[in-house]
């Protein structure tokens, strides 16, 4: 299936495109903000795309083919930014994205064991082969390395902070007894387990129950809210002032932090809030998809 873009119009109005106006999607995937937002700045706005993916980047290319004149993809963690957009000429920009997290793409197509309904290897990395501008880097934990390595504890831990899954114990025993008999190396394999640690009135709720593990070991491998905790300064740097900083999230734990950013910049004078509440996907997008149901949109203009 096709990734569709959550909140496609609040994106546009939170950033305000105008013609020759320059824009960083820092998670720019397939390209759909990022298409919304050189369709505004024509004539000659750029746009800088960055996804840690390089065959997501390779896909994009081909998505946004009307714009390359305009258009720059850099594979990379949105970690670095500031350097990328420097080394790029984006170093003093409009408007900034992060539109956080997992795509379509990935649970459906990577291979990378990102989706409980689907038998892959136990991977989880939106990175791994790449990271062009900065080898060393390189994400070498999997999430086949956490399930088969990590301590009980440090397993426990990880799935009730990240995950906020109120059976981390259990499902934390039951994967180290399991791995004892055998390793485990497929997103099936995980599944099993999760299912016998997990009461049976507990396993036909709305949201599935894999879902928390999973998001857990993803944030993990991924590091996602340390890459977030350190791009986020690193876009202030680089706006303009009045530039727009947006950031969509998916979970309280990458809320949590845009929101604490937000307040505390604020607080700090370096931005003004956009909007008192986030803003959420409408009756309309929900039904069209069901990504957007915990999609959280906060904005800022710095000052
Ligand atoms: C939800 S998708 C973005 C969808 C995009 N806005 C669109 O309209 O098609 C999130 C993307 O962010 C990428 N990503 C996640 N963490 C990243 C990071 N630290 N640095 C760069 N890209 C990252 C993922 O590979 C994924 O392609």
């Amino acid at each position: 299936m096709e990734h569709i873009s959550v909140l496609r119009e609040e994106v546009l109005r939170a950033l305000d495109p105008k013609p020759n106006e320059d824009f960083i999607d820092c998670t720019v995937n397939g390209g759909g903000h990022a298409k919304a937002i050189l369709e505004k700045t024509a004539p000659s706005g750029r746009l800088l795309g960055i996804d840690w993916n390089q065959r997501v980047i390779e896909n994009c290319k081909l998505k946004i083919d009307n714009f390359t004149e305009r258009t720059v993809l850099i594979c990379d963690n949105f970690a670095h930014l500031e350097k990328i957009a420097k080394k790029e000429g984006f170093g003093s920009v409009d408007g900034i994205l992060f539109d956080l997290g997992i795509s379509s793409w990935h649970l459906e197509r990577s291979g990378k064991g990102f989706s409980f309904l689907r038998d892959e290897p136990l991977d989880m990395r939106y990175g791994a082969e790449y990271q062009i501008s900065n080898l060393k880097t390189q994400n070498f934990l999997t999430a086949e390395k956490i399930i088969n390595k990590w301590s009980e504890k440090e397993i426990e831990k990880n799935l009730r902070e990240y995950g906020q899954e109120k059976f981390s114990k259990t499902i934390a025993r039951k994967i180290v007894q399991a791995r004892e008999i055998k390793p485990i190396a497929t997103t099936f394999q995980l599944v099993d387990i999760i299912k016998q640690a997990i009461p049976t009135r507990y396993q036909h709720q709305r949201i599935h129950f894999a879902t928390r593990t999973f998001q857990a070991i993803r944030i993990a491998v991924n590091d996602e809210l340390n890459n977030l905790k350190t791009a986020l300064p690193q876009a202030v740097n680089i706006l303009k002032t009045q530039g727009r900083l947006v950031v969509i999230s998916f979970h309280s734990l990458e809320d949590g932090i845009v929101k604490n950013f937000l307040r505390d910049s604020v607080k700090n004078g370096f931005l003004k809030p956009l909007n008192a509440k986030p803003m959420l996907a409408s009756k309309a997008e929900l039904m069209a998809n069901k990504r957007a149901r915990s999609a959280k949109l906060r904005a800022a203009i710095k000052i």
